[in-house]
Formats: structure tokens, sequence, C-alpha cells
């Protein structure tokens, strides 16, 4: 099976697991469950629970322990989408090549739906922890923290701060090192930590994480002004709409494009430090630097 062939079948797989750890539509608040299902369930590229299962595999994991984590972090990046589509945030109307949670359920349902998802996610992580003990509940404080006010959050804070202002590059990396790379450092390092990695390594796998999301969010930068919209099943020139300062904007697409290349070479590089081996993840953090979607 060729890389593709495998990532294939490796997204069928997080996709029907993570199924069973969203919460069944019943109740009085079944059309929040039905708005939570349909923002996980819609599509994407499940980046972040793949990569996490791949940490725990690199690190000798072998059973099924990494799941609950790894449905769980999907649930957070999830939200963090649907509350950044909001009219209140980024005010966009398509994502995974549907309507956006509240486009499609109102407002309101938006923002609970993502609250949901949110706290969702810890609901699942702590029955995990329950069960599982210490290495487990170091999974869950990373994806808390990196998730958290001094990471995720703090991210899409000084982005939206610094909406319609000048910006400098110092700045720009404080915010894809939060916004973006933050919960791509969570998924490696809580995907090694599931499988007893130590401190060493899960510092040597932080800074992989940093130069992976740099990468990343400067490729969605660029894909924002030159990608298929059919591709990307989101709009383009979100980013001019709403007056973001990106990579593009300051120094231009080709030297964005050759950022978004030099920063997945470093991440690989330090990757490759590490004494443990797998080379599928290796060649996905690779290629992101030529995603189309
Ligand atoms: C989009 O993330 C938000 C960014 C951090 C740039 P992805 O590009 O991983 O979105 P999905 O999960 O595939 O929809
Ligand atoms: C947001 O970055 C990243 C998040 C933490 C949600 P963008 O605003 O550029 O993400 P897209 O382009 O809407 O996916
Ligand atoms: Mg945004
Ligand atoms: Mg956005
Ligand atoms: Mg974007």
């Amino acid at each position: 099976m060729d890389f593709e062939q495998l990532k294939q079948q490796k997204t069928e797989e997080i996709n029907a697991f993570l199924k069973e750890f969203l919460p069944e539509e019943s109740g009085k608040e079944k059309v929040l469950c039905e708005a939570m299902n349909y923002s996980v369930e819609v599509g994407g590229k499940r980046l972040r629970p793949m990569i996490l299962l791949e940490a725990y595999k690199m690190f000798g994991g072998k059973d099924s322990a990494a799941q609950p984590f790894a449905a769980a972090l999907e649930m957070i990046h999830t939200y963090s989408l649907v509350h950044d589509d909001l009219p209140a945030m980024d005010n966009d109307m398509y994502r995974r090549g549907q309507l956006t949670t509240h486009a499609k359920y109102g407002e309101a349902m938006g923002v609970l739906a993502g609250d949901g998802l949110l706290n969702y996610a810890f609901e699942v992580m702590s029955d995990a922890v329950c069960e599982q003990g210490a290495n487990a509940a170091k999974a869950m404080q990373i994806i808390a923290k990196k998730a958290g006010v001094r990471g995720m959050i703090a991210g899409q804070t000084v982005d939206l701060e610094w909406t319609g202002k000048p910006q400098n590059k110092e700045l720009l990396d404080y915010i894809n090192e939060r916004k973006t790379a933050a919960l791509l450092c969570a998924a490696l390092m809580a995907g090694a930590a599931l499988a007893g990695a130590d401190e060493g390594e899960l510092t040597l796998l932080e800074t992989v994480g940093v130069y992976v999301g740099l990468a990343f969010q400067i490729k969605d930068d660029i894909l924002d002004v030159i990608g298929d919209e059919s591709k990307l099943g989101k709009p383009l020139h979100s980013d001019e709409k709403n007056e973001k300062s990106t990579y593009v904007t300051l120094v231009g697409i080709e030297e964005a494009e050759r950022l978004v290349k030099e920063y997945s070479k470093r991440a690989v590089e330090v990757f490759e430090l590490c004494l443990h081996e797998n080379p599928f993840l290796k060649e996905l953090l690779l290629s992101l630097v030529t995603r189309e979607y």
C-alpha cells in the first residue's frame, strides 16, 4: 500500500471509532448533540488524531488506549473551528465542504455546539484517565494546556486583537505557535506520553510540533489566497475579508512557500533525532508542504 492509500485507510479507521465517542442524539437537548456531531462528522482531514495515534505507536503503544484521546483532540480542534467561523470571529459560512455550524443551526447553537464539543472532550478523556491511570492523566494534562488559555485560545485571542492592524513576523509567529501549532504539539506529545515517553522525548516532540504548526498555518494562509475552494471546502479570501495580516501579506506568496518548506524541513530534522522511528508519520509531516486542502 502506498502512502496515500495508507493515509486513506487510517482516516477511515479514525472516522469509525470517532463516531463511537460522540454523544447519542437524544433528550430535549437533542439538537445540541446533532449540531456537535454534524460539526465533527461533516469532514476534515483528521490530521491531529492521526498524528496522536502514530506518536503512540512510535513509542511502543500497541492497544486502543489512545483512541479516546485522539477522539477528544479532534473534538477540541472542531470546536475551535466552529467558534472561529462565528460572526463574532471570522464570519465564514462554509467549512469542510458544508455549511458552518452556525450557518446551519443558528448562531446560539454554534456557540453551544462548540462549548459542548470542548466539554465532551474532557468527559471522554477523564473517563479514560479513571480507567488507565498515570500516562493517560499526563496526556490529558498536555491536551488541556495546549488547547488552553496559554495555548490555542491565546493564539485566537491575539489573532483577533490584532485584526486590521499591521503586524510583524514576531507577532505572527506568536499567534501561529498558539492558534495552530499548539494542538499539533498536543497530538505528538499526548500520543507519546500515553506510551510512556519521558520528558526529554516530549520536549523534542514539542519542537517538532512548533515547526510543523508554523508550516501548517503559513500553508493555510497561502491556500486562502491561491487554493482551490472545491478542494479546500472553505471559502477563499477569508483573511482579506477580515483584514488579517498573514505571512502572505507580509512577505508575499513565494517567500511564504519557501518558509513552509524551511519549517517543514526543520520539523523533520528534529523528528529524526528521536530514538524511535515511524516512517509513515515522517511522511505525513512532510506531505503537509504540498497539501492542497
Ligand atoms: C484548519 O485546520 C485550521 C487551522 C489550524 C489552519 P485543518 O486544515 O486541519 O482543518 P480540517 O480538520 O481538515 O477541517
Ligand atoms: C484558525 O486559523 C485556527 C484555529 C485555531 C481555529 P484560521 O482562521 O486561518 O483557520 P481557517 O482558515 O478558518 O480554517
Ligand atoms: Mg481565524
Ligand atoms: Mg478562520
Ligand atoms: Mg485560514
